[in-house]
């Protein structure tokens, strides 16, 4: 691979505490993902937050690196923080730029968020948990904040800002993006408007590239960075990205903003892979309208991005919650269907992401509330059914790993049902059965032994709850749900003793109902219980 010929010279001089992490490297983590600003501060104070003042809070990289622990702790292995580099200051008409996605010198780094040291402090410290870092960075535009907003023409800008470039040539000529069906518009026009123009730089120019090449490969260097998060990939020519993402060496997932299976099948070629925005939008539709959200179409979506992606789907970046897009608890609070969105990402072909605070039930709306602190929850790990169950999740898909080799190179397929409010995802040795229909609704799957996913008489546990359900004697399973809980069944077989999944299930007997090490499994297995939940065989 081209990646060895950089590892072994960082080897050789001894500059690199880990090696270039590739995309196989990232398959088996999962990620969860912080708005550096938000999450957690050094020094622990927990000042206000007002979302709606779209300031800086007070979030830093030493806040980070005093939250490993509780980040860990859910079973996570890589943390993906906010761009890092120098940001337009002061306030601009939409506010501070305490996100990142400002970048005015991407030589310096965003002092609001610590110093270097700070910085290769986290990347040490996550490197000694043997967890891996994710850095956003923004190749796009460059931004100035304009001195006069009843003026925007070009020669109105400070370029003395704008480093490295530093001069209105490295810019393409300004014109606002107005037409998405037209790529070059979208690729050579400037995002923003009057208010808060994002000057377009202009990566035709062969000087400019070159720059921008080097630029990332002395970030991933100086920081130790494990992957990279492309923001607004679309935004430029495809023919750029290959030799960037060689001169990063490492992972790259890139922002391609479209429900356009087709429109983002390309990226996946130039860069690592894709953030799965398609499937995202399949998912949310479909679980946030109630029974009539379409559920075949997230099918659909998924098989679509695994004929048409290179690598399939396995390299994507699979998540239900970002910064840019409402928490879907501003849409439904049903906790069944919740907790089925959760588990979409864990259960699937590619890499789970979580956003920072779904683990804490937040609800934030539309950016700019969906980026609260989450300092504001005290980083409560006793009482969130949703931490454990994220906990749970990413517990899930690393048995699922280890129990069977083939599970990150074998696609997730989908077991037709009669009931359009359902789903069966196979992804063996996991079967997960979702429902949109919420916490009183009462769903059956079918799996036919046409699936050869169990054998006969099989004890089958599901992991969420831990209740168990036994096989008939051809293999195949008929199971209900009376409270839209999502359900994670693998067999009794393929739980390992040292795991911390439902501990005493694999050995439990058919129908039995086991508790999990945990308070909290147990209240989820109570409140099935009293629900009604019920799980049988055919
Ligand atoms: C904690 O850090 C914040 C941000 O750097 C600072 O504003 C605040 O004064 C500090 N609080 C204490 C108690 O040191
Ligand atoms: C800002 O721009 C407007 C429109 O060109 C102009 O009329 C105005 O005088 C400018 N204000 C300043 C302070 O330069
Ligand atoms: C390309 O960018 C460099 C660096 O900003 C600049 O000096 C040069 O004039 C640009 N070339 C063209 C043709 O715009
Ligand atoms: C596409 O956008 C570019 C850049 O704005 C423009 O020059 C070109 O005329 C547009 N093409 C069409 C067919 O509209
Ligand atoms: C890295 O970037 C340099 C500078 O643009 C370029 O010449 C080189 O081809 C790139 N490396 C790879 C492997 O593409
Ligand atoms: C649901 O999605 C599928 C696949 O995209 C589509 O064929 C079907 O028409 C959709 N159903 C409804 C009711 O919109
Ligand atoms: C179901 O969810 C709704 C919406 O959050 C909630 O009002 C209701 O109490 C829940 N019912 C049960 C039985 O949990
Ligand atoms: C492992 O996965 C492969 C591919 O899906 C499947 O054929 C095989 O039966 C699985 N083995 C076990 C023990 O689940």
């Amino acid at each position: 691979m081209k990646y060895s010929a950089l590892a072994s010279t960082s080897l050789l001089l001894g500059t690199a505490s880990v090696l270039a992490a590739s995309a196989d490297d990232w398959t088996r983590r999962s990620i969860y993902q912080v708005v550096t600003d938000r999450f957690a501060l050094g020094n622990g104070s927990s000042p206000p937050c007002n979302t709606d003042n779209r300031a800086y809070c007070g979030g830093n990289w030493q806040g980070i690196i005093s939250k490993l622990d509780y980040i860990q702790q859910m079973g996570f292995d890589a943390v993906w923080i906010s761009p890092i580099v120098e940001n337009i200051q002061g306030r601009t008409s939409e506010g501070e730029a305490y996100h990142g996605y400002w970048s005015q010198n991407i030589n310096s780094l965003n002092s609001n968020f610590g110093s270097a040291n700070d910085l290769k402090a986290l990347a040490a410290a996550l490197h000694a948990r043997s967890m891996f870092l994710m850095v956003d960075v923004v190749v796009n535009h460059l931004v100035a904040n304009p001195t006069n907003t009843s003026d925007i023409s070009p020669e109105t800008f400070d370029y003395s800002l704008l480093q490295p470039f530093g001069g209105q040539n490295a810019f393409h000529s300004q014109c606002f993006i107005s037409d998405y069906t037209n790529q070059t518009n979208v690729e050579q026009c400037w995002l923003g408007d009057s208010g808060l123009p994002l000057l377009d730089i202009d990566t035709e120019n062969s000087t400019i590239v070159d720059t921008m090449n080097t630029w990332i490969k002395d970030l991933v260097s100086e920081y130790s960075i494990d992957g990279l998060r492309i923001d607004t990939a679309k935004h430029i020519r495809q023919d750029f990205w290959p030799a960037f993402a060689a001169n990063a060496s490492v992972y790259t997932v890139g922002e391609v903003l479209i429900g356009d299976v087709t429109y983002a099948a390309p990226y996946t070629s130039v860069l690592g892979s894709v953030l799965d925005y398609p499937t995202y939008y399949g998912v949310y539709n479909a679980f946030t309208s109630g029974t009539s959200g379409n559920m075949s179409a997230i099918a659909s979506l998924v098989t679509q991005a695994q004929d048409q992606y290179n690598h399939g789907t396995f390299y994507v970046g699979s998540f239900v919650e970002n910064q840019d897009n409402p928490r879907i608890q501003s849409t439904v609070t049903d906790q069944s269907i919740v907790k089925n969105v959760m588990a979409w990402p864990f259960i699937n072909d590619g890499i789970p992401i979580l956003y920072y605070g779904q683990e804490q039930g937040y609800q934030g709306g539309n950016d700019p509330s969906n980026r609260e602190a989450l300092w504001l929850s005290g980083f409560d790990t006793e009482n969130k059914p949703l931490l454990t169950h994220v906990t749970t999740l990413n517990a899930a898909r690393k048995q699922a790993i280890s129990a069977n080799s083939s599970f990150l190179t074998t696609k997730a397929k989908f077991i037709s049902q009669p009931d359009s409010s359902t789903l069966a995802i196979s992804k063996p040795p996991m079967l997960t059965l979702l429902t949109n229909g919420g916490n009183s609704s009462s769903v059956k799957w079918s799996i036919p032994s046409s699936a050869n996913l169990f054998s006969g008489s099989e004890t089958v546990v599901d992991v969420l709850s831990c209740n168990t359900v036994t096989t008939a004697s051809d293999g195949s399973l008929s199971v209900t749900a009376s409270s839209g809980l999502p359900q994670v069944l693998m067999p009794a077989s393929a739980l390992s003793e040292s795991g911390s999944l439902c501990k005493s299930s694999s050995r439990s007997k058919s129908g039995a109902l086991s508790a999990k090490a945990d308070g909290a499994g147990l209240l989820v297995v109570l409140a099935g219980m009293i629900s009604g939940m019920t799980m049988a065989f055919a």
